[in-house]
């Protein structure tokens, strides 16, 4: 019962995350050069981070504690779950650095109108969620047909 719970709390929660990033990065970034001058651009990037942000910090709660409690159900946890690990807590770490650092500069740089420093600083940030992105589709793939091999 709970396993069924903590699971579907998992995927949920990775939905939100990996689709988010793919979303911003494949479709909305795009669409936003092509459409929008820099200081527009800069001003949308911060209005979305800030609400998207708030949802990676509860994706990532749900996904650590539900995924841990599940790791922990297993007396021997097989090779997937302990690469799924691994790489989970490398996407965190990335999302973490992105928050403190780039974006703190974008928000700093958008606030006082320093285009150029925004435009360096959202740069990072897509380089980095681009990253976060295959990761998180290579753990997807790890998680999904990985446990019919990486036992
Ligand atoms: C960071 C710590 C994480 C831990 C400890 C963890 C652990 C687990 C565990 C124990 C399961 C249950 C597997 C089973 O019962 O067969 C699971 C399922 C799953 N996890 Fe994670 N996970 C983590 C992060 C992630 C991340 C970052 C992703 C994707 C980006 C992910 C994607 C999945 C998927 C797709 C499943 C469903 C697998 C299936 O049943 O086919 N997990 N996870």
């Amino acid at each position: 019962m709970i396993m069924s719970i903590a699971i579907t709390l998992h995927l949920l929660a990775i939905v939100i995350w990996v689709g988010g990033m793919f979303f911003a990065h494949q479709v909305m970034r795009p669409a936003a050069v092509n459409t929008l001058e820099p200081p527009q651009r800069l001003q949308l990037w911060v209005a979305g981070f800030k609400r998207f942000f708030p949802w990676v910090w509860l994706c990532i709660g749900i996904v650590l504690v539900t995924g841990l409690w599940m790791f922990f159900q297993f007396p021997k946890p097989p090779l997937f779950m302990h690469i799924m690990l691994g790489l989970g807590i490398i996407m965190m770490l990335i999302f973490f650095h992105v928050f403190f650092a780039p974006y703190n500069r974008l928000k700093k740089a958008v606030a006082e109108e320093r285009w150029k420093d925004g435009g360096a600083a959202l740069n990072q940030i897509r380089m980095l969620v681009g990253i976060n992105t295959i990761i998180g589709v290579i753990t997807i793939i790890v998680a999904t047909a990985g446990k019919y091999f990486l036992n």
